[in-house]
């Protein structure tokens, strides 16, 4: 059986104790035959500041961009927050992002039935949900230039971050979203402000012009990205497919987590181009961040980062049957009732982010 590169960088705050778990998942993937890893672990962010003075370090990138994909837990802290603005523990994964051409950012927001109560709409409107959010992720506000605070004459100061985006990125996040929107119920909806932004202008021009070229087949919506984030929580289920930009893509799909019940159960695959022999680069991680305020705790919630090593499964390796087999456990542990803090309605027995672990590994081998 082929065995997989598998890099791990756990990161910050809560990212090494939902790590853990993926790696019993991992490990049990292994022994029941139905995938083999070869994992390495290494350093990012804020624990690779602390060893190396800097979030990523030039080897841990090599390591990532040989490896068959990585696996993400998250980055950043309090710890940091006095660091230079060019080395904080966040500039490492757009780093990583940015240096493997990460630009397709997939982030589902599913809708579990058993957490319906938990979340904070009404169960009616977000039983049932699933969408998926297609986030532009190496371009857009976050890589513009000039990105700069400069001193006025008058001693105060300016600051400058630019939107950009080319014909050619958004082209290539359109498409994305419109062959997955092809596999999933054929409905794209774009979310941009071309009432405000040239960026998006181009965006709406672009998408519309894609769709027409390729994807007649597929139902295409235009919607203004503060109407849309109304929308979702006013009517969730109608959207299919949502693509939007870098830092749009990142605010929504805070909303949709909610959604979900919790930023705790939204996992994520950032994808690259598909190479001539058929691979892409890589990299799994959760939508939450490093929680600061519940990092130690035994609180974290891991199925947003078990959910992002299906999505590996899926996307990286072809391992649909494993993917669904992990997803269907996650489904079965949260119908038995299992709880972490963060999804855990009043009366409800709280578990911790280990023992909800063992009870996903549990389902899966049962
Ligand atoms: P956050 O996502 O870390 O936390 C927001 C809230 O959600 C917190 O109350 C937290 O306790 C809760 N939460 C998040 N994940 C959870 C989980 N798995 N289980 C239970 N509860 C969970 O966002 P923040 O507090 O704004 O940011 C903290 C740090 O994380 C910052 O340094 C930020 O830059 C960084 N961050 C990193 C990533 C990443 O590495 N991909 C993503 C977002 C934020
Ligand atoms: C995310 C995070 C990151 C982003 C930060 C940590 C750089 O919020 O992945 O959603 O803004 O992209
Ligand atoms: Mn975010």
């Amino acid at each position: 059986m082929t065995s997989y590169k598998l890099l791990l960088l756990p990161g910050d705050g809560i990212g090494p104790e939902v790590m853990a778990e993926v790696e019993k998942v991992v490990a049990w993937l292994g022994n029941a035959g139905l995938a083999t890893f070869e994992t390495e672990i290494d350093l990012v962010g804020g624990a690779a500041i602390d060893v190396h003075g800097k979030p990523l370090a030039d080897a841990t990138l090599a390591k990532a961009d040989a490896a068959d994909a990585i696996l993400l837990g998250a980055v950043g802290g309090p710890k940091w927050n006095g660091v230079a603005y060019d080395i904080r523990p966040e500039a490492g994964l757009l780093r990583l992002r940015k240096e493997l051409g990460l630009f397709a950012n997939l982030r589902p927001a599913i809708c579990y039935p058993a957490l319906a109560e938990a979340s904070a709409l009404k169960p009616e409107l977000v039983e049932g949900l699933d969408m998926m959010i297609v986030r532009e992720l190496t371009g857009g506000v976050y890589f513009g230039e000039p990105k700069e605070i400069t001193t006025l004459p008058d001693g105060s100061k300016r600051a400058v971050d630019t939107q950009v985006y080319t014909t050619a990125e958004i082209e290539r996040i359109a498409h994305v979203a419109f062959d997955l929107a092809r596999k999933r119920l054929g409905r794209v909806a774009s979310a941009e402000k071309n009432n405000v932004m040239k960026t998006g202008v181009l965006w709406k021009e672009v998408v519309t012009r894609v769709h027409q070229e390729h994807y007649a087949d597929v139902e295409l919506e235009h919607v203004l990205a503060d109407n849309c984030a109304m929308q979702l929580v006013r009517r969730p289920k109608q959207f299919d497919v949502l693509v939007t930009d870098n830092l749009f893509g990142d605010v929504l799909s805070d909303v949709a987590a909610m959604l979900t019940g919790s930023l705790g159960m939204l996992p994520s695959a950032s994808l690259g181009a598909i190479d001539a022999k058929g691979t892409r680069k890589a990299l799994y991680e959760p939508v939450h961040g490093s929680a600061p305020d519940i990092a130690g705790k035994g609180f974290a919630n891991p199925i947003a980062m078990i959910g992002s090593l299906a999505m590996c499964l899926r996307y990286s390796f072809g391992l649909g049957v494993a993917a669904d087999r992990v997803e269907a456990a996650i489904t079965r542990t949260l119908a038995s009732g299992a709880r972490t803090r963060d999804i855990a309605s009043e009366g409800t027995k709280v578990i911790s982010t280990a023992e909800m672990g063992d009870a996903i590994v549990r389902e899966l081998a049962a």
